[in-house]
């Protein structure tokens, strides 16, 4: 394994949070935390809701800060209506998005199915994918985590290519540490991330396995980044809670540049 050959990403997923007045506040609040700090030892990026997305990119433009959505329609058009479509998101100069968050999952009817279709339109539009995948607290009580994991690892997957796979992250995201507190404890985050690596490893060969950043995401916050992204197999965060104050937010990000 060699950590030298992937970045480090640490990315804010903001949900359902943030007017767009309240958005452009936010961007202009992590800005001033990270004037004059490194920055260069991790991407960041900002993953916000849609309507946010054209007044974030504009005031993130001149920062080392990147903007995301948060998910992605399949189509390229159609009747689907209240969707959106990786076409649109390109166009208004989006360049990253998040695909198969467990929100997504767990309450708006999303399979792994849906999530590989939806990951690649991204790819096929020119977006980078935020993968996410993760176990329930019931699947790791019953000992699945890893089977649960490879499979929606593989089937999001499906039909992706190496050269391809060089612009996704795997983002592991354990169910029960989303929003509720209770982090997965830094062995645990860095054991399935590298399970995850493994199964990259198994579908694409070792150097798209060295290649790839998978991040842990489940309330990280400033205090508990720096042990986890010190692991191994951890390179880097999706962060809900922490990512909507910007002291949090710049925290996390100087403990990737330490
Ligand atoms: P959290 O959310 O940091 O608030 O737990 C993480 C996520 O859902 O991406």
């Amino acid at each position: 394994m060699n950590r030298a050959l992937r970045k480090t990403v640490i990315a804010g997923n903001w949900k359902m949070n943030k007017t767009p007045s309240e958005a452009v506040e936010l961007i202009n609040a992590i800005k001033a935390e990270l004037a004059g700090k490194k920055t260069d030892g991790c991407e960041i990026v900002a993953c916000v809701p849609y309507v946010d997305l054209v007044p974030v990119i504009e005031a993130a433009k001149g920062s080392p800060i990147k903007v995301g959505a948060e998910n992605v329609h399949f189509a390229a058009s159609g009747a689907y209506t209240g969707e959106i479509s990786a076409a649109m998101l390109c166009e208004i100069g989006t360049e990253y998005v998040i695909v198969g968050h467990s929100e997504r999952r767990q309450y708006f009817g999303e399979t792994d199915n849906t999530v590989s279709a939806r990951l690649t339109a991204a790819l096929a539009a020119g977006l980078k994918v935020i993968l996410c995948v993760g176990e329930t607290l019931e699947q790791r009580e019953l000992g699945v985590t890893a089977e649960t994991v490879s499979a929606q690892t593989k089937i999001a997957l499906s039909g992706i290519t190496a050269e391809q796979l060089k612009n996704v992250i795997i983002a592991y995201e354990p169910v029960w540490a989303i929003g509720t507190g209770k982090t997965a404890t830094a062995d645990q985050a860095d054991e399935v991330c590298g399970i995850i690596r493994g199964v990259i490893a198994s579908l694409y060969g070792e150097s798209s396995a060295d290649g790839i950043t998978v991040q842990y995401g489940g309330s990280m916050n400033a205090k508990n980044a720096a042990e986890l992204l010190g692991k191994p197999n951890v390179d880097g965060g999706l962060i809900g809670g922490a990512s909507l104050k910007a002291p949090d937010f710049a925290a996390i990000i100087a403990a990737a540049n330490a």
